[in-house]
């Protein structure tokens, strides 16, 4: 597996017989729960690129009214909600200012780019949070040389800052920023609702700063496919039309939109299950000599840590497969752990042996 990637197949050597595998890669491997099953096999489904399918109606009906914008829109995919936004916020030739470990810049594929032609603009934040003079820094006074500016991408929690949470206060200062720079603010709230679980909060409170939001159903929630993107009712009628030119109009997609019910309903306290085992994670792992990382700074479901000086993540992510514990190299010495549904506090003595093992 390439240094730096966080996907791809499970890493050759697990275990072909013995206790089952840990799955650490990412809560996206989580399955649909029996209800969303259930829910999908009974939903009444249409063709919604006419408008027609009364189940992908009603999540997005629910999910508007859950995030606190008036409009909500169902897309395939988290990478493609986010595009639709750069999309719908901004014109070509504009910049996007983000963060420079932001999923949008590190992890799409280039799409803010090649496909919306925008020139990205980065910022530093601690752990993937910027202060409000992170933004101001960038602005320049318009004239003929520099493209005008178009938009600002938040990311909460941010996945490459392990998981960090922005709590409501530094979101509302980073939207005023942006709003005095004459700026919109697109949050990337793939696992928005693991910042709202962390922080005890009403998710309305971390969305409410921002014009739009993506928030994914098919990560700790559990769905198995789908992302809602959010705003003004305009805004979703652009996000519509673009998501029909990327080729992301679904027909009967109530079927999954029926999952999605499920996972906005019942999936979301639970998140706080997930933190709890992270922690735990992080804590055993902090134990062992060698590791670099610091428990204090696991706030929700993702665990980093930092192997010694002279081992390589890919490495030894292979040594970890083969004791049945999977996980994602995240640079060339860092790891990346993500609790999530199928993981519970019993696994946590296990997957420390097998790091131990591993070094
Ligand atoms: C922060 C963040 N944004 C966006 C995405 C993209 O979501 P998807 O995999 O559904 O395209 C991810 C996926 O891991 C993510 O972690």
């Amino acid at each position: 597996m390439d240094v730096g990637s966080k996907t791809g197949a499970p890493p050759a050597g697990s275990p072909p017989d013995g206790p089952p595998v840990i799955d650490l890669r990412s809560d996206t491997v989580t399955e649909p729960t029996p209800a969303m099953r259930e829910a999908m096999a009974q939903a009444p489904v249409g063709d919604d690129v006419l408008g027609h399918d009364p189940t992908v109606r009603r999540l997005e009906e629910a999910a508007a009214l859950r995030l606190g914008k008036e409009a909500a829109l169902f897309v395939p995919s988290g990478t493609m909600g986010n595009l639709i936004a750069l999309l719908a916020h901004t014109v070509s030739g504009q910049e996007v200012w983000l963060e420079e470990n932001s999923h949008i810049y590190y992890y799409e594929a280039g799409g803010l780019s090649r496909l919306a032609g925008l020139l990205p603009r980065l910022f530093r934040g601690r752990r993937g949070i910027p202060e409000p003079d992170d933004l101001r820094r960038l602005y320049r006074p318009p004239g003929p040389h520099f493209p005008p500016p178009g938009l600002v991408c938040l990311e909460n929690t941010h996945n490459r800052g392990g998981g960090s949470v922005m709590t409501v206060e530094r979101m509302k200062a980073l939207a005023e920023a942006a709003r005095e720079l004459g700026l919109p603010v697109h949050l990337d709230g793939a696992r928005l609702f693991n910042a709202a679980v962390a922080l005890g909060v009403d998710v309305r409170e971390l969305t409410g700063p921002a014009d739009s939001v993506m928030v994914s159903l098919s990560k700790g929630l559990s769905a198995p496919v789908g992302s809602l993107l959010a705003g003004s009712r305009a805004f979703i009628v652009r996000a519509r039309r673009l998501r029909q030119l990327l080729g992301g109009g679904m027909r009967q997609a109530g079927i999954l939109a029926a999952a999605g019910l499920v996972a906005l309903e019942t999936m979301v306290d639970r998140l706080a299950e997930d933190h709890r085992v992270a922690r735990a994670l992080a804590e055993a792992l902090a134990s062992i000599d060698g590791l670099t990382l610091d428990p204090s700074e696991v706030e929700s479901n993702i665990v980093l840590f930092t192997l010694p000086e002279g081992q390589e993540a890919a490495a030894f992510a292979q040594r970890l497969a083969a004791r049945g514990v999977l996980a994602v190299p995240f640079g060339p010495r860092q790891v990346r752990f993500v609790t999530h549904r199928h993981v519970g506090p019993e696994v946590v003595p296990r997957v420390a042996a097998a790091v131990r093992a591993s070094l």
